[in-house]
């Protein structure tokens, strides 16, 4: 129950007439919550319940008499239209406060359905950001990592700040430089901004981070964090109060080329860690994502469930060696899409799921052969 009266009023339009305090949800009542505290990351349990609300009044007017009632709600943590779905409302990563309205249009909104069989790992995301401030995703690439992580900060009500470490980024990008001439026009990087303003700081591929970036941010990701600007007289940034931090990686295996194993120091700073897995591999083929399938691009049942097996061979061939991807459920749904519009499946798969496996022809005639023992048999 998300809300409860907490008072009622009669008056009588001349003086007050009568004042009464019903206690509709226990101990709760009359919690008045403090904003903000929750304080940088720790390692013991924190108490939970303690959740921010809004309080909306009521007057009703009838002869002499007038009731006033005080509505106090729970309040959200985002407007996401997801946002009751999952069961998080006791976990608020910014209890009574807004983020200003600069950083506002970096809440994600809108994004897609996210599905898993039944690890809850929205749940466990923002259960882990709410006690340690920090967590880790690992998976292979097109486990949806980073649809993930909106959909939580779109939760959660959380501005993203995204840093790609796999690009060439420099330690400047990220905290920030001097533009033009001498010392007078100073531009944060995301990671100053990010420390300033709050939110979610996204590290995507955080394992291929170059040595001097990932120098810079290791003091940062102390759960109590602080970055010293260095290159501007040592002043010192503090990390907001509500500064999370999220970063993805693919596992370090000899199967995932171009992988390497996390930096010791970030790794030590990470106190979550969270597997994701494709929903079907192999001969698993799961309902769900077969009908998330139907769902995104309305083709029939068995077109749906066949190009789920292709993808969950194609997987399975990729974390084998065999293969140099495999196709994520969003790959999947492009490919259906074709078929939807009134391509072949087998002229489909040519535009999206061969040609994106890989250039090479043998590859590319490997992939076609499954395809065509799937879909012919
Ligand atoms: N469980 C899921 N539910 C809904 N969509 C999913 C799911 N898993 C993956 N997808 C979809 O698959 C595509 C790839 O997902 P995403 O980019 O998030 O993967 P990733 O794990 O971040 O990959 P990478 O490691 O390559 O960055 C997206 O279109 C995403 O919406
Ligand atoms: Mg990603």
């Amino acid at each position: 129950m998300l809300e409860y009266v907490s008072s009622i009023m009669y008056r009588k339009t001349q003086y007050f007439y009568h004042t009464q305090r019903i206690q509709c949800l226990g101990e709760t009542m009359g919690q008045k919550r403090k904003v903000g505290g929750i304080g940088y990351g720790t390692d013991s349990i924190k108490e939970k319940g303690k959740y921010a609300t809004k309080t909306a009044s009521v007057s009703l007017r009838k002869d002499n008499f007038k009731i006033t009632l005080d509505i106090t709600q729970r309040r959200r943590m985002s407007k996401s239209p997801q946002y009751d779905k999952y069961d998080i409302a006791k976990y608020d990563l910014h209890p009574g406060y807004t983020f200003p309205e600069s950083v506002e249009s970096m809440i994600p909104m809108g994004t897609p359905e996210y599905i898993d069989s039944g690890q809850r790992y929205v749940e466990r995301m923002i259960r882990a950001l709410f006690y340690f401030k920090q967590c880790a995703l690992i998976g292979p690439s097109g486990t949806g990592k980073t649809h993930i992580t909106y959909l939580v900060a779109e939760i959660t009500g959380l501005p993203v700040w995204e840093v790609n470490c796999g690009l060439q980024t420099s330690s400047y990008d990220l905290i920030g430089r001097f533009i033009g001439l001498g010392k007078e026009n100073w531009i944060d990087g995301q990671v100053t901004s990010w420390l300033k303003y709050g939110g979610l700081l996204y590290l995507d591929e955080a394992n291929m981070m170059k040595q001097d970036v990932a120098t810079r941010l290791n003091p940062v990701l102390d759960t109590r964090g602080h970055l010293v600007l260095t290159e501007k007289d040592n002043e010192m940034v503090p990390r907001h109060r509500y500064a999370y931090v999220i970063i993805s990686m693919n596992p370090f295996s000899a199967e995932f080329a171009g992988t390497k194993p996390l930096n010791v120091a970030f790794r030590r700073r990470m106190s979550v860690w969270i597997n994701f897995d494709y929903e079907s591999l192999g001969e698993r083929i799961s309902k769900k994502e077969v009908e998330l399938l139907l769902k995104r691009s309305k083709i029939d049942e068995d077109t749906a469930y066949k190009i789920i097996q292709v993808g969950a061979e194609m997987r399975r061939q990729y974390q084998s060696g065999d293969l140099p991807y495999g196709p994520s459920v969003g790959d999947l749904s492009h490919w259906a899409v074709l078929i939807k519009d009134g391509a072949d499946p087998v002229s489909a798969a040519e535009e999206t799921i061969v040609a994106l496996t890989s250039d090479s022809i043998e590859v590319q005639a490997d992939v076609r052969r499954l395809i065509q023992s799937v879909f012919t048999s």
